[in-house]
């Protein structure tokens, strides 16, 4: 990353208007119609931060959540409504996830220079659906990885980030055997990839219509979940992942290996208290870790894409007028791969931009 010596104001390059820019706005909760593009107040870095032009966004299932205030699990409904919004969101622009340019500097970051391509995740500032977002440079943010296009980078950090954190927990040896349920997911389909590239032989559980996708991946079994239920398969593995909010704890147990380990993506309460008993009273391990998405991380999976043991999979492109239609495709789960809103202009999103 290009380093910037000894500015002393925040470095700028030209946009369309210098006060106001557009983003998909929600200034209520409800259903993907609330979703609309406005004109916004062009967001300007702190001293510390950088102002990034977003060329894409990845539609994640925490947007659709976190727009409709509806969740799959739900013992932290409260605790997050009163964080985001009693009676409507605090934050009317949403993105977690995102690819773009580095538009401007604060005086005090040395990381990044204006025009350096990147990807990366807006945490809790979320505002990646937005042409501008102004987010810390400390931020978990890196380089674009070279061979992507914007589109395909925004559609990394989501699942690459936790399955990554999750992979790297399970310590896979080559010749591991490992189930991935849900593995048609963003975190799914970076998982398995993951898991390849360590030398595990992969089982992936999703429906039918997934199946041709997991196995480009790499994925050397599949199992359609609504044929068949992987715990009747007589199969055993060192390593299960479940990525299905509302999977059956039992049955992941039961196909664990003796000392197999069990990870979670989207604990209930009720799996949280197992995982400590399983721990404690069983020769198997059960863990429900929130990853923490870090920079380090972030670094790898470029790496890792740069070295083409990573591919990205979107299956669709939008623009931002058509972010309820996004919204729409992921809530059903009528996809294949990720959704991304391509942000700014049309011509401008820079889709085909490497
Ligand atoms: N722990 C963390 O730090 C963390 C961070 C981010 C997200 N999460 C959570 O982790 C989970 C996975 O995230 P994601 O982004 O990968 O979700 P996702 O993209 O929605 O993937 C879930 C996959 O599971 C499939 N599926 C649904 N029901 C299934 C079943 N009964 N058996 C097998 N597969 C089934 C879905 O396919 P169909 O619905 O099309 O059948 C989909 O392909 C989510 O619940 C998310 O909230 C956890």
């Amino acid at each position: 990353m290009g380093r910037i010596a000894g500015h002393l104001s925040v470095h700028m390059i030209p946009c369309r208007s210098n006060k106001h820019v557009k983003a998909i706005t929600y200034t209520r909760y409800g259903p993907p119609e609330v979703l609309q593009v406005n004109d916004v107040d062009k967001p300007a870095p702190g001293d510390d931060e950088v102002l990034i032009r977003v060329r894409a966004a990845e539609a994640t299932k925490s947007d659709c959540e976190l727009r409709g205030f509806r969740f799959s699990v739900n013992w932290f409904w409260l605790p997050l409504r009163i964080a985001v919004g009693v009676t409507r969101p605090r934050r009317e622009i949403l993105g977690g996830y995102f690819s773009g340019e580095i538009a401007a500097v604060g005086k005090d970051v040395t990381r990044f220079a204006v025009g350096d391509a990147v990807f990366g995740t807006a945490g809790l500032r979320m505002g990646a659906y937005g042409e501008f977002a102004a987010l810390p440079a400390a931020y978990t943010i890196a380089a674009k990885p070279a061979n992507m296009s914007f589109a395909e980078a925004a559609a990394v950090p989501l699942g690459g980030l936790n399955a990554l954190h999750f992979m790297r927990l399970a310590k896979i040896s080559p010749g591991d055997r490992v189930l991935i349920n849900g593995a048609g997911g963003s975190i799914g389909t970076h998982g398995l990839q993951i898991a390849k590239s360590m030398g595990a032989e992969v089982t992936a559980v999703d429906k039918a219509e997934k199946a041709a996708m997991l196995e480009r991946l790499g994925a050397d079994r599949f199992i359609d979940y609504q044929q068949e239920d992987f715990a009747r398969a007589g199969r055993t593995f060192d390593v299960v992942f479940d990525m299905v909010a509302r999977s059956s704890y039992r049955a992941c147990l039961s196909v664990l290996k003796p000392g197999g380990r069990y990870f979670s993506g989207n604990p209930r309460l009720s799996v949280m208290l197992r995982t400590a008993l399983t721990n404690r009273f069983t020769d198997k391990s059960a863990s429900f870790a929130f990853a923490k998405e870090t920079m380090e991380e972030l670094e790898t999976l470029r790496e890792m894409i740069e070295e083409g043991r990573i591919v990205s999979i979107v299956d669709r492109t939008l623009p931002m007028s058509e972010a309820p239609e996004a919204h729409r495709l992921v809530e059903t789960e009528k996809r294949n791969g990720a959704i991304v809103l391509l942000i700014g202009e049309p011509d401008e999103a820079g889709e085909e931009s490497k």
